[in-house]
């Protein structure tokens, strides 16, 4: 619900549980943030602005003017006029210059939520939610801004965006356009962020947050292994279960800063947007600029419940298409198994093979097209390789279809070999700088999606083949990171754009196939879980997690990418020992349990692998089938994290009617002489008793609690025998 005072001038958006409060001040109509936090049953909180003391209010004290744009609680800062905290905005005017301040003008509260032109963004019916449109101006510039607010029905986010709309005469530039900013007081936070690299994506990292700016960022073209579009301020006794957290996640898959600044008055500036480096943005007059969306979660009672916001939010508001909140396909990728080296008759045995098994869908993964034998050519020359692929696609497809198996494809559609058909016909098709040779990184450039003409022939190429033959899946991979920033179609004054519009052309590309091949199953891909972001999930309902398919590297990995998305989305296959990337040998059965956290599947030469190995197979993919309902529709809970206490990591689903339950436990390195391990379930019904079975050690008998007991005194968990062990446990209510 959202409602405007209009004695106070002050708009309170309320969710279920949270409220956001936002005033208009002075006779200069300053909009400042005034609350978020715990619902509040009334909206007269607009002193926490702090405008009764000095430097009071421009109209009271001129002279200070200064002063209060300093310490004001913006709820979008502008700069240069002496608000010397980083602001969210940044312009350059025709003359050069670059301060600016918004002005209220008007506001709307509309029923639903309207769509941001090019942009990937959470939705929801007229019913579900609302939104507040307050438009600003800065008379000055010629310039209005449009701040976009929506809360939903049935889920606790608040989500932000901004949209710039030049009504001057002259173009103006923009340099820095973030999406949402939140002034608050400082409580002795801390700050939760993700990190990484290649292999070893959205690591957990919580630190104290001190004075000055601390920020993570990207601008490397995506949301990157390296740091992600999320951050979170939460208090330093904040847990799982208790405590407040101020969450946000950016809905954009490119360049991205999420910053928080301490300032002189001990008060904090949150903000989040796309990054400002190499940004600029040239806005003739009449048009506009769309930035992108920012979700805000806000809750006190501690990471879980944020958790659970997210998750509930993406599966509901923003995940689309048939599959959404359908059991995937298991499918067998067959890159870890052959890499480059294979042909019909190869992919034909594994189909076979894992047809036996109750594998569902094999995918052909890179190498099928062009002269494509090793990473070093013909990305770009999305034609299929008939000396390998003997007999054509469609013979192939038909083939694997004739097992009863589904057939899915690898493409990497944004990329350009130097060593290509496509690059010896068009190398002015390459992102470079003119006059300097482009730096190449796995022997690859990037396309110049800047460019209509470039958007349009790949995707005919890609659509070609999904139309010669039936392909269900497709893997969008994107194996580079974004350099030598130089697009030949844009002038001098737009290079700036090209990060921002290479997105947006991906989201354009990506928004047409799922258009034309509405029962195509998409997956996404940036060597591994570099490009794992709400704008991309809004295109694919799933996400190859990380390359690292080692069960107790992905621990890790899991837990950093559930911490906001849900485990419908998360891309995690069972591979083959020692592990191609850490070289562990891991059992079998704890690769398939770690992977059934994920969407399920195997990488591996089925034909190959060691016979129990291959035995377990059919058990692993009932086990699927069993509980995947579960594991994609129930919340998730982190019960312990071996990032933490490094022994074991536990985590757990609850169905929606808290009649089923489903705890995965998986014990790092055994120790000698050491007691089972208790645990505290959560989610559970407190007077409902539940059956508990141990699903993979039959030695430990089923046994009845309530919910009550399993949440309070906990159930105890013996010691697994032996290194990377796991264990299973269902609970049924009875
Ligand atoms: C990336 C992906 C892998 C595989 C290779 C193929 O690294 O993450 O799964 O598809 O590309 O080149």
């Amino acid at each position: 619900m959202i409602t405007f005072y209009e004695k106070d001038r002050v708009f309170k958006l309320d969710t279920p549980h949270t409220s956001y409060l936002i005033g208009i001040v002075d006779e200069e109509n300053f909009i400042g943030h005034i609350y978020y936090g715990k619902r509040l049953k009334e909206s007269e909180a607009s002193y926490l602005m702090r405008t009764g003391e000095p430097p009071f209010v421009p109209s009271q004290n001129n002279r200070e003017r200064c002063s209060f744009h300093d310490c004001f609680p913006f709820e979008y800062p502008t700069g240069g006029l002496g608000d010397y905290r980083e602001s969210c905005f940044s312009i350059r005017t025709p003359g050069g210059h670059v301060g600016s301040m918004l002005a209220y003008v008007s506001h709307e509260i509309i029923a639903g939520k309207p769509l941001l032109a090019g942009l990937p963004a959470t939705f929801g019916s007229e019913q579900e939610c609302t939104t507040l449109r307050i438009v600003c101006e800065d008379k000055y510039i010629g310039m209005q801004v449009e701040l976009l607010y929506t809360v939903f029905a049935d889920n606790d986010a608040i989500t932000r965006s901004v949209k710039v709309i030049n009504t001057g005469k002259e173009a103006f530039y923009l340099t820095k356009v973030l999406s949402a900013c939140l002034d608050m007081d400082y409580r002795d936070y801390e700050m939760i962020s993700l990190h990484g690299s290649w292999a070893r994506e959205r690591h957990i990292q919580r630190k104290a947050l001190g004075y000055g700016i601390q920020s993570v960022s990207s601008y490397r073209g995506e949301s990157s292994h390296q740091d992600h579009p999320f951050l979170a301020l939460v208090d330093k006794n904040t847990t799982q279960e208790h405590g407040e957290v101020y969450a946000m996640n950016f809905v954009y898959s490119g360049n991205f800063r999420a910053q928080a600044e301490v300032s002189q008055f001990d008060l904090v500036r949150m903000s989040m947007g796309i990054h400002p480096e190499h940004f600029c943005w040239k806005l003739e007059a009449g048009e506009s600029f769309q930035a992108p969306e920012v979700v805000m979660v806000y809750t006190d009672q501690g990471l879980d419940a944020m958790t659970g916001t997210f998750h509930k939010l993406y599966k509901k508001h923003l995940i689309r298409g048939e599959y959404k909140d359908k059991k995937r396909p298991i499918l067998i990728n067959n890159w870890e198994a052959t890499y480059f080296d294979f042909n019909t008759e190869k992919l034909l045995s594994i189909a076979k093979e894992a047809s036996k098994l109750g594998i569902e869908m094999l995918v052909m993964d890179d190498g099928w097209f062009g002269k494509r034998s090793s990473d070093n050519c013909a990305l770009g020359d999305w034609k299929v390789n008939e000396e390998k692929i003997n007999g054509g696609l469609k013979y192939l497809v038909d083939e694997v279809n004739k097992l009863g198996m589904k057939f899915g494809i690898w493409f990497e559609p944004e990329m350009i070999s130097p060593d290509s058909d496509l690059y010896r016909a068009h190398p002015d098709w390459a992102i470079a700088i003119p006059n300097r040779p482009a730096t190449e990184s796995r022997q690859q450039y990037v396309l110049d999606l800047s460019r209509k003409e470039v958007v349009d022939y790949i995707y005919e190429m890609v659509a070609n083949v999904l139309r010669s033959a039936n392909i269900e899946y497709v893997k969008w991979d994107m194996n580079r990171q974004l350099s030598d920033l130089g697009s030949l179609s844009l002038p001098a004054d737009r290079q700036g754009e090209l990060y921002h519009r290479y997105v947006l052309a991906v989201y354009e590309m990506q928004g047409r196939l799922v258009k034309e091949f509405p029962h195509l199953l998409l997956e996404n891909c940036s060597g591994g879980g570099a490009r794992f972001d709400p704008g991309m999930l809004y295109f694919s309902p799933q996400i190859w997690c990380s390359d690292d398919t080692d069960p107790i590297e992905r621990l890790e990995i899991q837990e950093g990418t559930a911490l906001i998305y849900p485990l419908s989305t998360m891309g995690a296959h069972v591979s083959d020992c020692p592990n191609h990337t850490v070289g562990r040998v891991t059992p079998f059965e704890t690769r398939g349990i770690v992977a059934l956290a994920g969407t399920f599947g195997y990488e591996l030469d089925v034909t190959k692998i060691p016979q129990e190995d291959r035995d377990m197979i059919p058990a692993q993919v009932a086990m699927y089938h069993k509980y995947n309902d579960l594991v994609r529709e129930g919340d998730y809970y982190r019960i312990a994290s071996c990032a933490q206490n490094h022994k074991f990591d536990c985590w757990q689903v609850v169905s929606e009617d808290k009649q089923q339950s489903l705890v995965t436990y998986v014990q790092v390195l055994n120790r000698a002489n050491f007691k089972s391990k208790r645990i505290l379930l959560k989610g559970l019904e407190v007077d409902t008793r539940y059956q508990v079975q141990f699903v993979n050690d039959e030695k430990v008998e089923p046994k009845v609690y309530s919910g009550d007991t399993l949440m309070k005194a906990g159930l105890l968990v013996p010691n697994p025998w032996g290194d990377f062990r796991s264990v299973l446990i269902e609970l049924k209510a009875v």
